[in-house]
């Protein structure tokens, strides 16, 4: 029986706010900052010994790969999620005449590294239905010169989840790789890339993986790393490389060949300690933990009239929730001043799509209560009343 006081000791910021922006940053649970702290005594008093500093000498890459249910020779570690697409993109190598399928949606950082290839690649935008992506339409769209699938596992927005398993075997049929952004989902919702057959996942770190900006994991299906070409290299590309040297360049047979130089220790070191704690909670809680708290905000939110860009079916479900109220930045506000802080509201939001017009995202981890999330639909429905 998981005991959330206990897990709500980890998470500070309960004693003076109701958190629920875990999309846009995740807070630092005390585990983690305690390993920030052994890391910055040691290098204040020993000038960094890594060990001594509390730096896992695989930089929590075993942690991550169970996560996820790779294998730990299966995942590198990155600066971020944008680098490890990147990496991948640059992979996969799209050829003159290709096409990479995405969505209409998605975040800059999963459609860029491949528009840049353009005019040579076609980029193919599937169009979201009100907010959710048809498998039939991506199916529509991936022939035999299609290289990728690439999309955001959760979308950032409204949290639109894919089916991973559907689309790698609409990928697959044609012989095309399945690309994966999982920063939105990676520490909240459960990921097996196995079994979903993933080719490539990144996901950094500070987000629902509750640890600062700085680190990132990327997995590679182990099958293709052997044929991998990174496209970048530096003194990490060749770890374990027993001959390591500056006259010759061997990749080991592993993800390791996808570092460059030296990780952000510091944030490595408190994602391990927010790893442990995440898989101390239990992967399938925390999901289900989730779903039951965004279903019972989006149930309210709908019970008051208001529009949830985000489906009802708990199977396309996230983390995340989105929703449309007249004034968005007066009900944040209204919300704020009652210490209640959800991602917020942006007007470019509506950039991404129309549907994301006057929208707010509200974003609750594992360690939020229900009344929190009943404060927070009181505190929305309070700010509304007020204006009128
Ligand atoms: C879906 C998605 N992908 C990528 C990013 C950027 O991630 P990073 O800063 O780790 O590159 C974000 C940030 O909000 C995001 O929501």
């Amino acid at each position: 029986m998981i005991d959330l006081r206990k897990i709500r000791e980890q998470f500070p910021i309960t004693e003076k706010k109701v958190y629920l922006a875990h999309a846009s940053r995740g807070p630092i649970p005390k585990c983690g900052a305690e390993a920030i702290q052994k890391y910055l005594y040691s290098a204040m008093h020993s000038g960094l010994t890594l060990v001594d500093a509390g730096v896992p000498e695989d930089g929590g890459r075993a942690l991550f790969a169970e996560l996820v249910m790779a294998e730990k020779e299966e995942v590198a570690f990155v600066e971020n999620t944008s680098v490890g697409l990147n990496i991948a993109a640059g992979v996969v190598d799209p050829y003159k005449g290709s096409n990479i399928v995405t969505t209409d949606y998605e975040y800059s950082s999963v459609i860029y590294p491949f528009l840049r290839r353009e005019p040579g690649v076609k980029v193919r935008f599937v169009e979201n239905a009100e907010g959710r992506v048809l498998l039939s339409d991506i199916d529509e769209a991936v022939d035999d010169e299609t290289v990728a699938v690439v999309v955001s596992h959760v979308h950032w927005l409204n949290g639109f989840r894919h089916d991973l398993r559907a689309l790698a075997e609409i990928a697959h049929e044609h012989g095309a790789y399945l690309i994966v952004d999982g920063i939105q989902s990676a520490g909240v919702m459960e990921i097996d890339v196995r079994r979903a057959g993933i080719d490539f996942l990144a996901a950094g770190c500070y987000k629902w993986l509750l640890s600062p900006p700085g680190s990132g994991y990327l997995y590679v299906r182990k099958e293709l790393i052997d044929d991998c070409d990174p496209p970048l290299t530096g003194w990490r590309s060749t770890s374990g490389v027993k001959d390591r040297n500056q006259l010759t360049l061997r990749f080991p047979d592993d993800a390791r060949r996808f570092e460059v130089g030296a990780p952000a220790y510091i944030s490595l070191v408190a994602a391990t300690e927010a790893m442990k704690l995440l898989l101390d909670a239990g992967k399938n809680f925390i999901e289900k933990r989730v779903l039951m708290l965004t279903g019972r905000l989006g149930d309210s939110l709908r019970e008051m009239g208001l529009k949830v860009t985000t489906p009802e079916e708990a199977s396309f479900r996230s983390g995340i929730l989105n929703f449309q109220v007249h004034h968005p930045q007066r009900v944040v506000d209204a919300l704020k001043s009652k210490g209640i802080f959800p991602c917020g509201s942006r007007p470019d939001w509506a950039k991404c799509s129309p549907i994301f017009h006057s929208t707010i995202r509200v974003a609750p981890h594992f360690y939020n209560s229900v009344e929190e999330i009943d404060a927070f639909t009181e505190g929305v429905r309070k700010a509304i009343a007020s204006k009128e």
